[in-house]
């Protein structure tokens, strides 16, 4: 087999005169008729074009050259020469060809059911791509993708081993792990009727390997939850999973926020400055959400005490609601800056629409013009206008949308809304890296369904240090020590300082619900764990998926992930899940219900 001198992105005008060898696949194949076959050659790092010289070529090298087909695998050898046809900027390579003078093919290639450059095109459906994902691979952007995703892990082993940080790995066949999603399931042979469950993070084994003594670990570890695959979400995903001893929050967020500028700067030599910090309450205030984007303004302003002047119904009666929770029912809204025109009444209604999946009842809205306030709830807020109109600053030409609701839905809708607008005026700005760390999120939710408090990170998660009173005494109070750390408006990476004492990890489960039978059955061994000798630790775990996707550019996470699932959990490719024969289900002894 000939032997690769230089790969298909390398060659350039300096080389001419040279003697090179390539190998690689038949990006292209023109055949000029003028005694001159032309190939683009492509493999990982590029491509080049070679040129068979029908002429001067052997009958057996015209032969082969003849018969090649586009994506076969060949091996040429042959003289660097700059271009004949003059250069071809498109090309890193485009000032030079080689003038083919041996030709190997290593492989034909049947007729392809898509080419790597036909995605441009858009006629490739998602199905077809992920069947011949091998072929779809072979694409510059996904070969890029993988690069990038390579270095991203490449980046935090040298971030964190120079942190003295150790790459630990933790079991797959495990007991179920509280992230609070489904999870999946493995039958055990050898304990026929007993089952394991796959991780849904490595959680617990971490908290435990601080109990170990390992001070701080690392792992670039798989996740399984069994939910329903998003655009950002996939049942089997990737994190870059932490944990440390002896620390509070703020190590650990100082700690993670370096690994952020180490990246940044390792990739694009980018500074990423300090990272910001914004308590969950304000980020809820504010944004209605709490991963706020704050690539842009448009903040959500609370009018309940304006409203609470009109006799407008649908104000009076969202005041007077009192969410499960205890809060009282708010008047919200969000101003679209000269967004009167471009959001026509087809638009506001479709927005009306869709907030009923937030189970809210519309969005009134108002046009701010030159004679003032317009719109079908006009006459209601005349008392409030004026003030209205000073507080949120309007002008003519702006459009004021309100939500008025319990406070978690009004704020819901406007969170949704915000984004939706901005995203209809092309209000977010791109080439911005916005980092923003959440932090003081309560501990708890109330479950209304279930009547009882549930974990809003995970039930290992520790009170801030002057909550530990509230715990006891006002649960729904308590804020948490955990953290999000947000890019753009998307949730990067999750975290928290730990529960190291018995008696608080007890009153978490108990105020969750999780009676100590239970616990003890479910989280026995943690529980163990923390009796003999837990130092206080706290940890994170970045989703590798999620932070790829911001590198690279896609909102699509399959982009991201070589061999990923589809919407509904399938692998296209090796068409899985599939059945298994009678005899492993015999042997497992678990029984078809078809
Ligand atoms: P959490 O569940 O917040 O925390 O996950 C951490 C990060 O992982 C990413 N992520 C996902 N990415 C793709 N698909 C999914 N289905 C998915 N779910 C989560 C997100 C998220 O921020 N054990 C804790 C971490 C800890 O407390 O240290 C955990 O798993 O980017």
């Amino acid at each position: 087999m000939l032997k690769r001198s230089h790969r298909c992105g390398e060659l350039r005008a300096s080389d001419a005169g040279n003697l090179a060898i390539l190998a690689g696949w038949v990006n292209t194949y023109r055949d000029q008729g003028r005694g001159l076959i032309f190939i683009d050659l492509r493999d990982r790092e590029g491509m080049t074009q070679i040129v068979f010289d029908l002429e001067d070529s052997t009958p057996t090298v015209i032969a082969a050259a003849k018969a090649l087909r586009r994506e076969d695998v060949i091996a040429v050898s042959g003289t660097v020469r700059v271009r004949t046809g003059g250069p071809n900027p498109k090309l890193a390579t485009g000032d030079i060809e080689i003038k083919v003078e041996e030709l190997e093919v290593l492989n034909k290639a049947e007729n392809p059911p898509i080419l790597p450059d036909e995605y441009e095109s858009g006629k490739i459906n998602e199905e077809t791509r992920l069947t011949y994902r091998y072929i779809d691979l072979r694409r510059p952007r996904m070969q890029q993708i993988l690069r990038t995703r390579s270095q991203v892990t490449k980046s935090a082993r040298d971030y964190f081993a120079g942190h003295g940080f150790l790459e630990i790995e933790t079991p797959l066949l495990i007991k179920s792990t509280p992230e609070g999603a489904r999870d999946f399931v493995v039958p055990s042979r050898l304990h026929p009727g007993s089952w394991y469950a796959l991780p849904q993070s490595p959680q617990l084994f971490k908290q435990i390997l601080m109990v170990a003594g390992c001070d701080r670990y690392l792992q670039i570890c798989k996740c399984l939850r069994d939910e329903d695959p998003r655009a950002d979400r996939q049942a089997e995903f990737s994190q870059i999973d932490l944990e440390m001893s002896f620390v509070e929050r703020p190590e650990v967020l100082s700690m993670m926020s370096g690994f952020v500028s180490h990246l940044w700067r390792d990739l694009f030599q980018f500074e990423v400055g300090e990272i910001p910090q914004m308590k969950w309450s304000e980020a809820m205030e504010r944004f209605g959400i709490d991963r706020p984007d704050t690539r842009f303004g448009m903040e959500i302003s609370d009018v309940s005490d304006l409203a609470a002047q009109t006799d407008f119904a649908v104000f009076r009666d969202a005041l007077a609601k009192k969410s499960p929770s205890g809060k009282i029912g708010v008047v919200k809204c969000l101003v679209a800056k000269g967004g009167a025109e471009k959001l026509t009444r087809k638009i506001t209604d479709a927005y009306s629409e869709w907030v009923k999946t937030f189970n809210a009842g519309g969005v009134p809205t108002l046009k701010c013009t030159d004679k003032g306030l317009e719109s079908g709830i006009a006459k209601f807020v005349t008392p409030i206008a004026a003030e209205l109109i000073a507080r949120l600053g309007l002008t003519a030409g702006d459009q004021v949308f309100f939500a008025a609701d319990t406070w978690e839905i009004a704020t819901k809708v406007m969170g949704e809304l915000r984004l939706r607008v901005a995203a209809d005026l092309a209000l977010i700005p791109t080439g911005k890296w916005n980092f923003l760390w959440v932090i003081d999120f309560p501990m708890f939710d109330w479950d209304g369904e279930h009547n009882r408090w549930v974990a809003l990170h995970h039930p290992f998660t520790s009170p801030n240090p002057d909550q530990f009173e509230i715990l006891a005494t006002d649960p729904g109070a308590c804020l948490s020590s955990g953290y999000d750390l947000v890019l753009n408006g998307s949730e990067i990476a999750g975290g928290s300082i730990r529960i190291h004492r018995m008696d608080v990890q007890e009153r978490v489960f108990s105020l969750i619900g999780l009676r100590s039978e239970e616990a003890q059955q479910k989280f026995g061994f943690l529980l163990s764990a923390l009796r003999h000798g837990a130092p206080p630790h706290g940890g994170i775990a970045f989703g590798l998926d999620r932070l790829v996707m911001h590198l690279v550019g896609t909102d699509n996470i399959r982009d991201v992930i070589a061999f990923p699932k589809t919407q509904s959990g399938g692998d296209l490719m090796i068409s899985a899940p599939g059945p298994i024969d009678e005899a492993q289900m015999r042997e497992l002894q678990v029984r078809s219900t078809a």
